[in-house]
C-alpha cells in the first residue's frame, strides 16, 4: 500500500483529496486489544516498555484505520525526572505524592533530561517509525506548561485549580520559575522526540480552558509560546523542507482563540464546544485546524453521526489544512466499530466536498 501522507499535508495546509482523521486517546481502553495487554501490565510499565507501547500504538492504525499514529505514552512520564513522585492509582488517574505548593517546593523541582529520564519514549519512537514505514505518519506529544503545572501543584486531576491559581496570583515569581522548568523540560523532550523520528508533535494544553483570558495572556501564554517557538526552530533544522508541524491544542479555550493563536503552532486544535463555522472565521488561514466532533457523537445513531460529521466538513469546505479529530479524547466505552464508521464517513464526504463534486 502507498504511504498515506494526508495528515502531514493537511498539517502543512497543503491541498488533500480527502480529510485525514485521527483520534485523541486512540491508543487506549475502548479497544479490547488494548485491555488484553493492560490486564497483564501496569499503565506506567506499559509506557516504559517500548515493545508494549509500540504494540498499543499500532492497534488503532491496523484495526481502526486512522490516518496518523500517536505514540502511546502519557504527558506525565517526565515527572519522576523532575523530582515529582508520580503514581497511576487504580481507578483514580494520576497522583503526585509530593505536590508543589510553595516557592521552596518550586526550588526543588529540576529540569528532566529527555534521554536519561525518558529514553524509553525515544526508543518507542524509533521502533514505531520502522513499523509505520509503509503506513502513516507518527505524532509525538507533550503536555503544555500550564497543564503539567496544574498536575504538579494540585497533585491530581481537578476541576477547580485553587492551589494552582493561588500560587499563580500570590507567588508570581515562583509560578514563572515553575512554568519555566516545565517549558525547558518540554522543549528538550519534544526536540528529542523529533530527533528520534516523530513527524509532528501535539502540545496538549488539556486544562487551560479553566483559566481566564487575562491570566492566560499574562501567566501562561509566554511559556507556551516559548515551547512552540523553540520546537519549531528545531524541527526546521532537522527536517529542512517543511519542518515538523506543531499542533497546539488548547482544550476548552475556544473563547480565547485569538490568544491561543498568539501562542502559535502550525495547527490549532479545537474542542467541540465551538461551531466549526465560527472556528474557521476566527482562525487565521495560516493555521491548519484540527477537530472537532463531540467525542460522545460516537454514541449517536449512524445517521446522526453522519450529519454531525458533514456539518463540520462543510463548515471547513475546501479550505486547505483540516485534520478531522474528536474535540477531546475518545471515551473508554466507545465502540471501535463506530469509530471505523466515523472515519469512513469523513473520508467519503470530504472526498466529495474537496473534489468539488457538490452535495
Ligand atoms: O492519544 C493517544 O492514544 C496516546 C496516548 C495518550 C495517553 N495519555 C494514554 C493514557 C495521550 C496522548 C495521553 C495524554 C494525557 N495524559 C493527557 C492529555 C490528553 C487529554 O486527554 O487532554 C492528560 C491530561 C493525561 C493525564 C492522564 N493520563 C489522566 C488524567 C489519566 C487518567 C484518565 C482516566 O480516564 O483514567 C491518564 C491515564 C491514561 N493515559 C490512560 C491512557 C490510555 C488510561 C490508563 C489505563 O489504561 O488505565
Amino acid at each position: 500500500m502507498a504511504y498515506n501522507d494526508l495528515f502531514l499535508r493537511a498539517a502543512r495546509c497543503e491541498p488533500t483529496e480527502r480529510t485525514p482523521v485521527w483520534m485523541m486517546r486512540q491508543a487506549g481502553r475502548y479497544m479490547q486489544e488494548y485491555r488484553d495487554i493492560r490486564a497483564k501490565h501496569g499503565f506506567l510499565e506499559m509506557c516504559r516498555t517500548p515493545e508494549l507501547a509500540v504494540a498499543v500504538s499500532m492497534q488503532p492504525v491496523d484495526l481502526v484505520g486512522v490516518d496518523a499514529a500517536i505514540m502511546f505514552s502519557d504527558i506525565l512520564v517526565g515527572f519522576p525526572g523532575m523530582g515529582l513522585d508520580l503514581e497511576f492509582a487504580k481507578g483514580e488517574g494520576p497522583i503526585i505524592h509530593n505536590p508543589v505548593r510553595t516557592a521552596a517546593d518550586v526550588a526543588r523541582i529540576g529540569v528532566a533530561d529527555p534521554l536519561d529520564d525518558t529514553g524509553f519514549v525515544m526508543e518507542t519512537v524509533k521502533i514505531l517509525r520502522r513499523e509505520l514505514e509503509h503506513k502513516v505518519p507518527l505524532i509525538g506529544f507533550a503536555g503544555a506548561p500550564f497543564t503539567l503545572a496544574s498536575y504538579a501543584i494540585e497533585g491530581r486531576g481537578t476541576r477547580d485549580y485553587e492551589n494552582c491559581k493561588a500560587l499563580m496570583w500570590s507567588e508570581p515569581a515562583a509560578w514563572d520559575a515553575l512554568l519555566t522548568k516545565f517549558a525547558d523540560t518540554t522543549i528538550a523532550y519534544l526536540c528529542a522526540q523529533i530527533d528520534a523520528g516523530v513527524q509532528a508533535v501535539q502540545l496538549f494544553d488539556s486544562w487551560v480552558g479553566y483559566v481566564a483570558p487575562r491570566d492566560y495572556e499574562r501567566s501562561v501564554l509566554p511559556h507556551t509560546k516559548r515551547v512552540i517557538d523553540a520546537v519549531k526552530t528545531h524541527g526546521n533544522k532537522v527536517v529542512p523542507n517543511g519542518g515538523v508541524p506543531v499542533i497546539h491544542f488548547p482544550n476548552g479555550a475556544t473563547s480565547m482563540l485569538d490568544l491561543a493563536q498568539k501562542a502559535g503552532g502550525d495547527v490549532i486544535g479545537v474542542d467541540w464546544r465551538i461551531d466549526m463555522r465560527s472556528a474557521v472565521e476566527q482562525i487565521s488561514p495560516k493555521f491548519a485546524i484540527q477537530g472537532n466532533i463531540d467525542p460522545v457523537a460516537l454514541f449517536a445513531p449512524d445517521d446522526e453521526l453522519e450529519a454531525m460529521v458533514v456539518e463540520i466538513l462543510e463548515a471547513v469546505g475546501t479550505r486547505p489544512g483540516h485534520i478531522f479529530n474528536l474535540g477531546h479524547g475518545i471515551h473508554k466505552t466507545s465502540d471501535p466499530e463506530k469509530a471505523r464508521t466515523m472515519i469512513h464517513i469523513v473520508h467519503e464526504h470530504s472526498n466529495r466536498i474537496r473534489s468539488g463534486a457538490g452535495a
